[in-house]
């Protein structure tokens, strides 16, 4: 398996990846109408850009023999000592393989190359991910309704972890 960092000519295949994998993970808990809402809030070519060149998220992509099946992008400094993963995503034939392991590890590397000492996340309070997160280290810190607009809420846990230098 290799990790590589992600950049602009990437989007296609984040699209795909993000596409497949939401409505895999998600078409049981959110409606059609607040998934298709959220996939283009967070996924279409402009939020993308925005968040690689303007807001600062750092994008890495997972591929096995060349083949592109799983990305992540965090913030380093989200706040003062803290990195947020953003996103982590990795296509349902792929998913239980350790690729999901090798993605926020790598993120928790560079959250401390970077000298942050926690790394933080949102999930849905019903995804099957909680588990995931717990099994890497990651202890829940509450509960939280995130107001996305247009009527829509992002019913998370925020889940942390201290990273050991
Ligand atoms: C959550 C996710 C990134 C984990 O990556 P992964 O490569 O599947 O996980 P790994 O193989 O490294 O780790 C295995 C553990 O992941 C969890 N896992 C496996 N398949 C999973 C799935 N479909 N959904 C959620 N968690 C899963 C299990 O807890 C498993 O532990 P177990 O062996 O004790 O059952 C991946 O399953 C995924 O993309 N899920 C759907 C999208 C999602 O929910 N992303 C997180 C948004 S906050």
């Amino acid at each position: 398996m290799e990790i590589r960092k992600a950049s602009q000519e990437d989007y296609t295949t984040i699209f795909e990846i993000a596409n497949v994998t939401w409505d895999n993970a998600y078409k049981s808990i959110l409606s059609e109408a607040q998934l298709e809402y959220m996939m283009d809030m967070m996924y279409s070519p402009s939020a993308f850009t925005e968040q690689l060149n303007i807001k600062g998220h750092h994008f890495l992509m997972a591929s096995i023999d060349g083949k592109d099946l799983g990305f992540a992008s965090y913030e380093l400094n989200y706040r003062y000592g803290v990195t947020k993963l953003h996103k982590l995503y990795v296509l349902p034939q792929t998913q239980g393989t350790g690729m999901g392991h090798a993605l926020i590890t790598a993120v928790e590397n560079a959250a401390k190359a970077n000298g942050n000492e926690t790394v933080t996340l949102n999930v849905n309070r019903f995804n099957k991910a909680i588990h995931f997160y717990e099994k890497n280290g990651y202890a829940n810190t509450g509960a939280v309704d995130v107001n996305i607009g247009n009527g829509y809420l992002m019913e998370d846990y925020v889940m942390e972890k201290s990273l050991s230098f």
